[in-house]
């Protein structure tokens, strides 16, 4: 698959100004994962990343940081943050009303070496896959990247928003439209299948469930 230039790249993060963070809870937390996504934000979102959250964790794509503020971890869990756009890497790390250990800007798909070949128990990507561009194979290099960070027994997870043939409601298609038009989602072909298929390329254990329109994942074992 041949490499995803840099401007489509940077679509899916450029859109994150204060303005949009300060909207994004209510807008996307609040409504539209009820009632587009239909995947409700505190009963099966935050569950679920309260559930593989790790003492060394690493969230990636971090928007406002609203998980990492009420996934209310242990103290003793040291939690760092990745994001392309700074503004949301300050943001989040302000919300955690907690110190951090570490805010990496870099871009999940061209390379993390601002990690420094650190490990992580758990590694986190919420609501990241479908902002970044191309087909489901091409995102597959963040798996590539980060994988290389995960602890021999750690966990990569998250959620992404599955594409057309999910069957969107009429809310859910306006929204698909409108973000996949404008850069800010690139996830029209996105399938289970084809995540499955991309993750297994990188890890033995994969582990997909669907809520709504949203998928799942959990993934062990780097190959
Ligand atoms: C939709 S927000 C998700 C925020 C949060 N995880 C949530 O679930 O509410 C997507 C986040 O991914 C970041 N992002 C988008 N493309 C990226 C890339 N190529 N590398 C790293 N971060 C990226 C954006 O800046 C933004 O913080």
């Amino acid at each position: 698959m041949p490499p995803i230039p840099e401007s489509p790249r940077r679509a899916g993060a450029a859109v994150y100004s204060s303005f949009v963070l300060a909207l994004y809870d209510a807008w996307v937390l609040g409504f539209s994962n009820r009632f587009a996504w239909q995947c409700p934000t505190r009963e099966v979102l935050l569950p679920f990343f309260r559930k593989h959250a790790g003492r060394r964790h690493l969230d990636v794509g971090v928007g406002t940081g609203w998980y990492l503020a009420h996934a209310h971890t242990p103290a003793s869990y040291d939690v760092a943050l990745l994001d392309l756009n700074p503004n949301c890497l300050h943001a989040a790390a302000h919300r955690m009303e907690r110190p951090n250990d570490g805010l990496f800007q870099a871009d999940v798909l061209a390379s993390t070496a601002p990690l420094q070949g650190r490990r992580f128990d758990a590694i986190s990507l919420f609501y990241l896959l479908h902002c970044l561009p191309g087909p489901m194979a091409a995102k597959a290099a963040a798996f590539a990247n980060l994988k290389q960070h995960l602890a021999a027994d750690g966990v990569l997870y998250g959620a992404t928003i599955l594409g057309d043939e999910a069957g969107h409601n009429a809310l859910g298609r306006l929204l698909m439209k409108t973000y996949n038009r404008k850069g800010i989602f690139s996830n029209g072909g996105d399938t289970v299948e084809a995540l499955r298929d991309a993750l297994s390329l990188h890890f033995q254990d994969v582990e997909i469930t669907e809520r709504g329109k949203v998928a799942l994942f959990a993934a062990r074992q780097p190959r």
